[in-house]
C-alpha cells in the first residue's frame, strides 16, 4: 500500500526507516521529509501544515495511509481532513489533539479523571498571574498553554522568576498566541520517564519505556530543548511502575478523552514524573515523542505498519509487538547557540563513517542538501542512535558514533543514559 508519512525531523526519519522494512509497503512518500527521509521513500515539497494540498496529493497518489508527524499538523486538524475524503489517518483528531496544544484543556481532562499531576492555575490575564505567583514561596513552573515546540516551560527556583517567565510569555508574546493562557504549577521532584502507547479509541498498546533529556547542558542544566538525547528502555519504569502508570494514568486518560467525546487514536505520550509519591503527569504529547521515537523504534522488531492500521481499524488487540531486549541510546547533535540563535548551511562530513558501527543509526533532523552537500538546516541536526548489549555499551557507540560526524559548531550532550547506567550498577 502507499502510505504518506508528514513531517520533517529526526521522529519522522525514524518512522520513515521502519516502514521501509514493511512487507506491506508499497510506496512511500514524505511530505516534507529531509535527506534521512530520502533514503527510505521520496520527499514531496508540501509543508506539515499544507492541509489541503497534502489531501489533494494523497488522493492523487492512491495513499491508503496518512501518518502524521507533529503536533502541528494534528492540531490544524489534519487527520480530520484525510478522514473526510476516506482516506485512513493515523493520529488524533484536531479535538482530541488539544490534550497537547491546549495544557489548559489537559489540565481539565486530568481533574475530571483523577489523574495525578502537579497542582497548578490557569491564568488568562498577566495581572492574575503575577498576584498568584507572588503569593507563593516556593519553586514554580510557568507553562505556555499552547504549542511552543517543546520550549514552552520555565521551572523557576524562585517565584520572581516565575513572573518574570509569565510576563514573557503574555505581555512580550515570545511564543504569540501560544502564550494566551499560561498553567502556573508547582514544582515536582524526582526521575522523568516518557511513556508511549498506541491507542485506537479504546484498547491501548503501552510500548517500550524511554527518557528523554530535555535540558540543553549536562546534569540537566541550562534552557529546555525539544530534547538533546534518549534511551530505552527506562530503568526508572519498573514493570510494577509500568503497571501502575498504565492503571492510573493511561487508562483513566483514554476514558476521559471518550467522556468528553474527544475520543483518542494514534500514540499517546504521557511525560511524567516518578515521584517519592508515585507517577504524576508533567505533560501529554498526541504523537511519538522526539528524539524518543529514535531508539524506541530501533528496538521495534515488529512491522509498525501493521500496527498503525490496526490503530486505525480498532483492531489493536490483534496485535502483539515484539521487542529487541537491548538497550537502545540516541544522542542529538545539535547546532552552535541552540535552543537560541544558530547558523545554518554548516557542511556535515563522517556519517558514513558512523553508519559502518554495527547497529548505529544516524537519523537525520534539521539537515538539507546544498550544491551536493549536507548541511545543517535545523537546531537539531541528527539523532545518532545505536543498540548495544547493555546500556553502557550503547552509549559508548552511540558516542564513538558521534565523534565520527563533523560540522563548524557541532554541540552535544556528553551524559545521555548517565541516569540509566547508574541504576543499573
Ligand atoms: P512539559 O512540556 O510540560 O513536559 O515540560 C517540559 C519539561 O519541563 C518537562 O519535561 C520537565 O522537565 C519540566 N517540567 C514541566 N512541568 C514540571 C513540573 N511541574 N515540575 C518539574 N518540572 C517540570
Ligand atoms: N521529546 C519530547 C517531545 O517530543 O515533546
Amino acid at each position: 500500500m502507499n502510505v504518506l508519512l508528514i513531517g520533517n525531523g529526526g521522529r519522522e526519519h525514524a518512522i520513515a526507516w521502519k516502514l521501509a522494512q514493511s512487507k506491506n509497503l508499497s510506496k512511500l512518500y514524505i511530505a516534507p521529509g529531509n535527506p534521512g527521509t530520502a533514503q527510505s521513500g521520496e520527499n514531496i515539497p508540501i509543508g506539515a501544515t499544507e492541509i489541503d494540498k497534502l489531501v489533494d496529493f494523497a488522493r492523487e497518489n492512491k495513499i491508503a495511509l496518512a501518518i502524521v508527524g507533529p503536533e502541528d499538523p494534528l492540531a490544524a486538524g489534519a487527520v480530520d481532513a484525510f478522514e473526510a475524503v476516506g482516506i485512513k489517518a493515523f493520529g488524533p483528531s484536531a479535538d482530541a489533539a488539544q490534550l497537547e496544544a491546549d495544557k489548559a484543556f489537559a489540565k481539565h481532562l486530568m481533574r475530571s479523571s483523577a489523574i495525578s499531576n502537579a497542582e497548578g492555575q490557569v491564568f488568562e490575564r498577566f495581572a492574575d498571574a503575577k498576584a498568584y505567583i507572588a503569593s507563593r514561596d516556593e519553586a514554580v513552573v510557568i507553562k505556555a498553554a499552547g504549542l511552543a515546540k517543546g520550549k514552552g516551560v520555565f521551572v523557576c527556583d524562585e517565584p520572581s522568576d516565575g513572573i518574570l517567565a509569565a510576563e514573557k510569555i503574555m505581555c512580550d508574546r515570545i511564543f504569540g498566541a501560544a502564550g494566551d493562557k499560561i498553567v502556573v504549577e508547582d514544582r515536582l521532584l524526582g526521575e522523568e520517564a516518557s511513556i508511549l502507547a498506541f491507542v485506537d479509541g479504546r484498547n491501548i498498546y503501552v510500548m517500550e519505556s524511554s527518557q528523554d533529556h530535555k535540558a540543553i547542558g549536562d546534569g540537566d542544566t541550562g534552557p529546555n530543548t525539544g530534547g538533546m538525547g534518549a534511551y530505552s528502555p527506562a530503568p526508572v519504569i519498573t514493570d510494577a511502575m509500568m503497571d501502575k502508570i498504565t492503571r492510573e494514568i493511561l487508562v483513566p486518560t483514554v476514558d476521559g478523552m471518550n467522556r468528553n467525546d474527544t475520543p483518542y487514536k494514534g500514540v499517546l505520550y504521557a511525560g511524567v514524573m516518578i515521584t517519592a509519591g508515585g507517577p504524576r503527569v508533567l505533560e501529554f504529547n498526541v504523537r511519538f515523542g522526539d528524539p524518543e521515537t529514535q531508539p524506541i523504534l530501533m528496538r521495534l522488531k515488529s512491522d509498525l505498519l501493521e500496527v498503525m492500521l490496526a490503530v486505525c481499524e480498532g483492531k489493536l488487540d490483534d496485535v502483539t509487538l515484539k521487542w529487541d531486549p537491548r538497550p537502545a541510546v540516541c544522542v542529538v547533535m545539535a547546532a552552535g547557540g541552540y535552543p537560541g540563535e544558530y547558523e545554518k548551511g554548516k557542511i556535515i562530513t563522517g556519517i558514513s563513517e558512523a553508519e559502518k558501527l554495527e547497529d548505529v543509526v544516524v537519523f537525520h533532523a534539521g539537515t538539507a542538501v546544498k550544491d551536493e552537500k549536507l548541511v545543517t538546516n535545523g537546531g537539531r541536526v541528527l539523532g545518532v542512535t545505536a543498540m548495544g548489549r547493555t546500556i553502557a555499551d550503547a552509549k559508548a557507540k552511540a558516542y564513538e558514533a558521534a565523534d565520527k560526524i563533523k560540522f563548524d559548531g557541532a554541540y552535544y550532550r556528553r551524559d545521555i543514559a548517565d541516569k540509566a547506567i547508574k541504576r543499573t550498577i
